[in-house]
């Protein structure tokens, strides 16, 4: 076998984004297409002289089967349910970006996986192809900066208009969604954290939902992290702010590393600080510093054909994908962990107690008065404005 053979589950915002990707790697296939809504499998979501079969019917897509895996790209509630039906069905899965809504359903798909030992299954966490991104993780790893001691993220640059909340029918609702800016957009971000720095042992966290817009999910996020060697975080989440930021500020025992518009800055301690402190004789001094920019490529315009690329060769070659599915709960962890500590006003210790998160989750869903005003549909979806700088 030389082409993984994919059908496409949801062809709309970044469905049909996805399908144009996998059209352009040699070593996929594109052979099926299902949506519910007819419209999404026409032009401008497929071009019109792409040769595929298209349904309506998740059951039809399914029986066709001439597929060797399969992409998810429909709303957060389906991924687990999906993702299953998938498996049962023998085929690999690519999931979108959350893995589940909650921690709970997470593991239930994780645990059914283990009887699927041959099917491969990842999650879409593109980011993590983004030079500055890797380049970190390579300098983490390698002890360049010594030990971490504090990490804030302000990351309000997800800006998002009233209309984009309108559009779709499941958006920024708790029945629909399964909350906001944490489970929509900052996926991507907390799984960089844990990627970056490991999982925190509590979390503390100020939420606010609607505050910015006419919703009944959270848009504002202000969360302490500790970590289990002492070191704390902050993480900002806004999808309300304009102009916002996207900071990254890391603070090592070898200095201070700032990833910030694309661009890896490091003021390098001599000395590392705890030692510089120690054995200074000077009263009022500072480690001296060298500045270095660290070079990396602003950004990757191929992070979602990355994405497919390393899945498609993974199922191929066995090499290994972007992340694993498994590797998906830690950002939801820390998300639903976020949300229980906000919503609750209270610590939350990590590992997260499932079953207190979704029990919430079940209370805020019933409790929805959520009805959606119909100001039409996501019909103007554009990757690259949809992301970060
Ligand atoms: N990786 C990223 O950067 C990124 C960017 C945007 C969205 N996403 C994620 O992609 C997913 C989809 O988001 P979107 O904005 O494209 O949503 P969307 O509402 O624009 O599109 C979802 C499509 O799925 C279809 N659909 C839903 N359930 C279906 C089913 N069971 N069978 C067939 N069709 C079905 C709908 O008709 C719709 O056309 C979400 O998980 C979202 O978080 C990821």
């Amino acid at each position: 076998m030389d082409q993984v053979r994919i059908g496409v589950i949801g062809t709309g915002g970044i469905g049909a984004t996805q399908v144009k990707n996998i059209l352009q790697l040699p070593n996929c296939r594109l052979t099926a297409v299902c949506d519910w809504k007819k419209d999404k499998m026409e032009p401008p979501y497929i071009p019109s002289d792409v040769n595929v079969k298209k349904f309506t019917d998740d059951d039809d897509f399914f029986a066709y089967g001439e597929f060797d895996a399969v992409m998810l790209e429909i709303p957060h509630y389906q991924h687990v349910p999906l993702a299953l039906r998938c498996l049962e069905e023998g085929k690999h899965v690519l999931i979108e970006k959350p893995v589940a809504v909650d921690k709970k359903t997470a593991l239930q798909l994780l645990a059914a996986a283990k009887k699927y030992p041959d099917l491969r299954m990842g999650v879409m966490f593109n980011q993590r192809t983004i030079p500055a991104h890797k380049k970190l993780k390579e300098l983490i790893e390698s002890g360049e900066f010594g030990v971490i001691r504090r990490v804030n993220w302000i990351m309000t640059d997800w800006f998002r208009t009233q209309r984009y909340y309108d559009s779709g029918d499941w958006r920024a609702t708790w029945r629909g969604e399964g909350g906001g800016v944490l489970i929509n957009q900052c996926p991507h971000h907390l799984d960089l954290m844990q990627w970056l720095f490991g999982m925190p042992k509590r979390v503390t966290a100020v939420v606010a939902l609607g505050k910015y817009h006419d919703i009944e999910v959270e848009d504002d996020v202000t969360a302490i992290l500790e970590y289990p060697n002492g070191a704390t975080g902050v993480f900002i989440a806004s999808t309300g702010e304009a102009p916002g930021t996207n900071r990254l500020e890391v603070t090592a025992e070898r200095g201070r590393v700032i990833l910030e518009n694309g661009k890896l800055s490091f003021l390098r301690n001599e000395i590392p600080m705890s030692e510089f402190c120690k054995t200074t004789q000077v009263t009022w001094s500072t480690p001296p510093v060298w500045d270095i920019d660290i070079p990396v490529a602003a950004n990757n315009p191929r992070q979602l054909i990355d994405v497919i690329d390393a899945f498609a060769n993974s199922i191929l070659h066995g090499t290994p994908m972007v992340a694993e599915a498994v590797e998906g709960i830690n950002s939801l962890e820390i998300g639903n962990a976020i949300l229980l500590s906000g919503l609750k006003k209270k610590f939350v210790d990590l590992p997260l107690d499932e079953n207190e998160f979704s029990e919430m989750l079940a209370e805020l869903v019933a409790s929805s008065k959520w009805e959606k005003s119909a100001h039409g549909e996501n019909n103007d979806f554009d990757f690259e404005k949809s992301q970060p700088k």
